[in-house]
């Protein structure tokens, strides 16, 4: 059990990949603070309240995400690994996009992400770990030019607190998922998603846990010299463009 012992903040955890990757944390034995803008469909039954705790936070609130962090500290005394996941997308054209498509996308994106780490780095233990969600979109993809931008920058945030963090051991990484299969892929219309799915050297979308399982590689001891990279876990898309 790589995480006994440990408390993990977990963004976005109530849908798709943050879920998936909260319970792989708990049960590889972390006590895991579930976040995320909306309560329903948080894992804590799964978990346990003895081994989990609910943070309804929206990441683009730079207090709400402080009051977050804090409630996490005094619930659980330390904190050992953040997963910077909640994100979402307004897809259209550039002539499309709305001001508030733009941005709702950034702000949500690449400033929750800022957020959260900068209320968590502090409290992060030395030789701690942040993983932060990208997207292979970062790359470039058409109708997606607010949320590439704002996966694009997490790189960049990466890569920066990879080096800010340096000194105390914190290791800061990002994952670039793929096509997966969550919520947020599935309000594709279908014709679409099958011409998106052909794209994908592997030939189909990745399953919630095959990110979660990458992300928690690079959170672990396993991942101890690895840090301010990238991590595309896409089937193979980004090595055909
Ligand atoms: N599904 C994919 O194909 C794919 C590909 C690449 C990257 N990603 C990224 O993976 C991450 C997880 O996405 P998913 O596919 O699991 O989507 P999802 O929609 O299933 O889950 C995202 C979760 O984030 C939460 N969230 C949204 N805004 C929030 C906010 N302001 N504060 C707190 N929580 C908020 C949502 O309520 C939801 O539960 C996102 O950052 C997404 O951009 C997804």
């Amino acid at each position: 059990m790589r995480f006994t012992g440990k408390t993990a903040l977990v963004t976005g955890a109530a849908s798709g990949i943050g879920r998936s990757a909260a319970l792989a944390l708990a049960a590889e034995g972390a006590n895991v603070a579930l976040n995320d803008v909306q309560g329903g469909s948080l894992p804590s039954a799964e978990i346990g309240r003895d081994r989990s705790s609910e943070h309804l936070a929206d990441v683009s609130e730079p207090s709400s995400v402080e009051r977050m962090v804090n409630d996490v500290w005094d619930r659980w005394g330390r904190l050992d690994v953040v997963l910077a996941n909640a994100g979402i997308n307004r897809d259209g054209f550039l002539e499309q996009l709305t001001n508030e498509d733009w941005d709702e996308v950034v702000r949500v994106n690449l400033g929750g992400a800022f957020f959260v780490c900068r209320a968590a780095f502090p409290k992060l233990t030395d030789g701690g770990s942040v993983v932060i969600t990208s997207s292979v979109s970062a790359l470039g993809n058409r109708g997606q030019a607010n949320y590439a931008a704002s996966k694009a920058g997490l790189m960049g945030l990466a890569r920066t607190l990879a080096l800010e963090g340096a000194a105390r051991a914190v290791r800061v990484n990002a994952v670039a998922p793929g096509f997966t299969d969550t919520p947020m892929v599935r309000a594709i219309p279908d014709k679409l998603r099958t011409k998106l799915v052909e794209r994908v050297p592997l030939g189909r979308m990745a399953a919630p846990l095959e990110i979660a399982r990458a992300m928690l590689f690079l959170a672990s001891k396993e991942a101890s010299y690895i840090t301010g990279q990238v991590l595309f876990v896409d089937g193979g898309v980004s090595v055909g463009l």
